[in-house]
């Protein structure tokens, strides 16, 4: 029997698994845990259940030495530091797969949404600014015909390529190892999709440079990670008209506050980073992450291991 913490509220199914062999220490709140209870109440534990909001680096593992497994609520690990854990002898595992179809419908519903300006025509019916129909009212983009450009091509990548196909578009992608370069991709898109995980080499990846690139009328979709997009530029790029509009699921910092000067920036579309938020796929990362916490402290190795 091992001590779990688990760093959130976690009203799913697979906790009663992980309750019946393990001593769960249950953070039971949707708000995180500030950093010192973090560290302490990670203190005598033997393995983590978090989210993406946690910094697990040598900090917490020095405060946590009996700490053995960490299972991250996420396929992105970006807020594990992987090679410290793996120094340690620490197994780190990840929920890929079940939230691809999720995070690539929120992808393609900021894609419809700015190109047909749903959020802004439901502004103007509540505001009473609803004018009589005219020839040019909320004249937006259309997707079939149009280029759709995906950035990184792992299994979300490929999910939002195939809605673009069923929606009738020409789809191009670009990442490590096929697809055309970025800049190509960049020069001929009508609307540009990232979906890479944040790396040393894709931070910023998205920078003033990429954005001229952008044809003037394309649309920015960011469902990976906010650090991938350098926001001063992007607010750049829209407030001069560089590139029509952004749908972004993910900021830096997360939650974006409401006098950030990104927010000020015209045809910026922003939802609270909810890729993965169904409530199947939610459940189906609880069972994933337990999946990987009873197999660790069984002395066995992950079924889902983030490499
Ligand atoms: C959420 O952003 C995830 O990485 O699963
Ligand atoms: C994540 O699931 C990816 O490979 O895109």
């Amino acid at each position: 029997m091992g001590k779990v913490l688990i760093t959130r509220a976690f009203p799913f199914a697979a906790l009663k698994r992980l309750e019946a062999e393990h001593e769960v220490d249950l953070w039971d709140d949707n708000a995180p845990p500030p950093r010192d209870v973090l560290l302490e109440r990670a203190a005598n534990a033997d393995a983590l259940l978090t989210i993406i909001t946690e910094k697990v680096d040598a900090e917490l593992f020095d405060a946590a030495p009996s700490v053995k497994a960490v299972a991250n609520l996420a396929v992105g690990t970006d807020n594990i530091d992987l090679e410290e854990a793996a120094k340690r002898g620490i197994a780190v595992g990840n929920t890929p797969g079940v939230l691809t179809d999720a995070t690539a419908d929120i992808a393609f519903a900021l894609l419809l949404n700015l190109a047909r300006r749903v959020s802004e025509g439901e502004r103007q019916v509540r505001d009473g600014e609803w004018a009589p129909w005219y020839p040019t009212h909320m004249i937006g983009g259309d997707t079939a015909g149009m280029t759709l450009g995906i950035v990184g091509w792992g299994r979300i990548g490929q999910a939002m390529a195939r809605r673009g196909e069923g929606f009738g578009m020409n789809v191009i992608h670009s990442s490590r190892s096929s697809g055309v370069p970025l800049e190509e991709l960049l020069e001929e898109a009508d609307y540009v999709s990232l979906h890479t995980p944040l790396t040393a080499e894709t931070r910023h990846l998205m920078g003033a440079a990429e954005f001229k690139r952008m044809k003037p009328g394309a649309y920015l979709i960011n469902t990976a990670r906010g650090g991938v997009v350098d926001q001063v530029a992007l607010r750049e790029a829209l407030s001069s008209g560089e590139i029509a509009g952004a749908g972004l699921d993910v900021t830096v910092p997360e939650p974006l506050p409401p006098d950030d000067p990104l927010l000020s920036a015209p045809n910026l579309l922003v939802v609270p980073h909810v890729g993965s938020a169904t409530i199947r796929t939610r459940s189906r990362m609880a069972d994933m992450a337990v999946d990987n916490l009873l197999a660790a402290l069984a002395g066995r190795p992950m079924p889902h291991p983030a490499s």
